[in-house]
């Protein structure tokens, strides 16, 4: 309980802001699938001319910039965060935006609407932070109107696992996986608790390598993550810089796999 206490709290705190977050997303702008990541996502999606659509853990709001011309002014978006700081940040990126987004600070474990109130429900790579996922999909279902449509995304097992293998060799301290967490919503399990709560779950694989000749975006990257931030700092940073700065001299950049997956769920 105490443990679960204190993760919360690193949770809370790893995404105050966009900071950390941005310093992820930097790493994968070395993708060498050019493929834009909310644009493909935005295309797995359909959304009804008159949609009613909430998006939970929504982040700095990065699919409703990339995907800014192609709104309908029919739909009714929600974008939801359970950081205050998420969701300040989420305004800053669509200030410019031409369309009347709602904001809301929500739990996804306890959804402040009334049964059927949304056709479409988003919960993009945040799914594997929540304490109580069943709950959360329970909460789910129960704001999706009949017919209404659920899209997940997450990792599959794997996905970063050079990197993984990489900060390993240096400390074995520092971890990626955010504590174990990112392991309890994946490609391999996810379906499964999906298939628990709803009867059609479809999923779609988005796969890709980073390539990336330098080491700042890496040393960034794992710097960014809730161990990462506690261990690499002062000495130890430099340390692991010039680790990676060796590996890169020696191999010439670092290939780095991907692997997320949209889920599609019908209720
Ligand atoms: C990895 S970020 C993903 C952000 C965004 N969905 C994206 O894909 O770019 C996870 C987000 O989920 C939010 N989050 C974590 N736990 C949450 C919870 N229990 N309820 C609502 N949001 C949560 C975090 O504040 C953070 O913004």
């Amino acid at each position: 309980m105490k443990n679960n206490k204190i993760k919360n709290q690193l949770i809370k705190d790893q995404y105050k802001d966009d900071k950390n977050l941005n310093s992820r997303l930097n790493l994968h702008s070395y993708n060498i699938n050019k493929i834009d990541w909310n644009d493909w996502c935005f295309n797995q999606m359909d959304f009804p001319n008159k949609a009613r659509i909430l998006e939970l853990g929504c982040g700095p709001g990065g699919l409703w910039e990339r995907n800014k011309y192609k709104l309908n002014k029919d739909w009714n978006i929600t974008l939801s965060d359970f950081s205050k700081g998420m969701l300040e940040c989420a305004k800053n990126t669509l200030e410019q935006v031409d369309y009347d987004f709602k904001y809301k600070e929500i739990d996804i474990q306890d959804i402040p609407y009334e049964d059927g109130s949304f056709d479409v429900v988003i919960a993009r790579h945040m799914l594997y932070h929540v304490p109580d996922i069943e709950k959360a999909l329970s909460e789910i279902k129960r704001v999706l109107a009949t017919g209404g449509t659920f899209y997940a995304t997450t990792n599959g097992r794997g996905a970063m696992a050079e990197l993984y293998e990489l900060i390993e060799k240096f400390d074995p301290e520092i971890g990626l996986n955010n504590l174990g967490m990112g392991e309890r919503f994946e490609f391999e399990n996810g379906k499964l608790l999906l298939e628990k709560c709803f009867s059609e779950v479809k999923m779609q694989v988005f796969e890709g390598k980073i390539v990336v000749p330098l080491a700042e975006p890496i040393v960034s990257y794992v710097a960014s993550t809730m161990r990462g931030s506690a261990i690499l700092v002062g000495q130890k940073k430099q340390e692991f810089t010039k680790y990676v700065e060796d590996y890169i001299k020696e191999k010439g950049s670092m290939a780095i796999t991907t692997k997320s997956c949209i889920f599609k769920v019908k209720k």
